[in-house]
């Protein structure tokens, strides 16, 4: 028996359950044998660590392998994640085993007093509450009482009437951009126009709807209408034939606006041809008209679908074919 038993002995008390010592407390060839448990857990997370890096440093994040349910999965990610997820889910379950089986096993009981106050505290609490309630006069004032009572109801509305600073709901506000058939494209700042060769390939630009004559732009338009366009060479694209008539000549536009919580998209990786949303590290392929690869946003970007006009300017075929933003605008309540 060691000292930590004699101590429990010491501590015991007579109204509680007999202490159960464990096997592990008891018999060194299981304490040896949880021991090894433990060991074996550590060692499995230290080679979650070890996938982690390999993963990072040598598997690219252009390498994508089919898995049923989840669907086309970027292996870099995926062994990077589940590499850390096994070292951290390893080293938890080696420090629990650790802490049940073998460290110390010992109960102590410590009598704490009472926290009710004294019955001559609480009598004189009561006494002095009513000594000043009556010095205030309030037993004999109702008039004050009432109208205390009113104010203070008052005061609670106070907070409701505020909440119309919150402004009136969107409705379908947020549904319609203002991009139609035949809308240009024009350079954001600059209102100008543009032509498909004022792209080089690999380039990346922000654009919003001509204003119509007369009209002007409102903050509120700019934020639902901002459109990314980017060129890469045509044969880049793996588009369907539909999704690859709404490009021209190598140029696809999508929504700046992040399909996840409405930030703006705003990096754009030249090599890897991903755009990637700062605010939660959303990322998506423009290869692949804008399919989430990355990240907590549910859908890809919407495309916008171009051609040019007469005069060889860039132009809208049609409005956004679904809203733009955050899917949570698209929900039913
Ligand atoms: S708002 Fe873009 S990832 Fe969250």
């Amino acid at each position: 028996m060691s000292d930590e038993f004699n101590q429990i002995a010491k501590f015991e008390d007579p109204g509680l359950p007999e202490h159960v010592h464990r096997k592990t407390d008891t018999d060194p060839k299981a304490a040896d044998l949880a021991e090894r448990q433990v060991a074996i857990l550590f060692i499995l997370s230290a080679l979650g660590t070890v996938l982690a890096i390999y993963a990072y440093i040598f598997i690219k994040d252009d390498v994508f392998f089919f898995i049923p349910i989840m669907g086309d999965t970027n292996a870099h990610q995926l062994f990077l994640g589940l590499g850390m997820a096994i070292s951290l889910l390893f080293i938890g379950l080696g420090l629990v085993h650790w802490a049940k089986m073998l460290m110390p096993d010992t109960e102590v009981i410590a009598k704490r007093h009472e926290f009710r106050s004294p019955d001559e505290d609480r009598a004189d609490f009561h006494q002095t509450i009513k000594e000043q309630a009556a010095a205030a006069g309030l037993g004999r004032r109702s008039l004050i009482k009432r109208t205390l009572g009113l104010a203070l109801g008052f005061s609670a509305l106070t907070p409701l009437v505020l909440l119309r600073d919150l402004g009136p709901l969107p409705g379908k506000d947020l549904e319609k951009t203002s991009w139609k058939r035949g809308t240009r494209l024009v350079t954001d700042p600059g209102d100008r126009p543009i032509r498909p060769e004022d792209l080089e390939i690999g380039a990346v630009a922000q654009v919003l709807p001509e204003l119509e004559p007369g009209s002007t732009r409102h903050l509120s338009d700019i934020a639902k209408d901002a459109v990314l366009l980017i060129r890469l060479r045509p044969s880049e694209f793996q588009l369907d034939a539909e999704r690859l008539s709404w490009t021209y000549d190598g140029i696809i536009a999508f929504s700046k606006i992040c399909s996840h919580m409405g930030c703006a998209v705003a990096l754009y990786e030249q090599q890897t041809k991903h755009l990637l949303c700062p605010c939660h590290q959303s990322t998506f392929d423009v290869t692949r008209a804008a399919k989430v690869i990355f990240g907590p946003s549910a859908r890809p970007l919407p495309q916008l679908s171009i051609t040019v006009d007469a005069d060889g300017y860039l132009v809208a075929q049609n409005p956004f074919n679904e809203p733009v933003g955050p899917s949570y605008w698209e929900r039913p309540s």
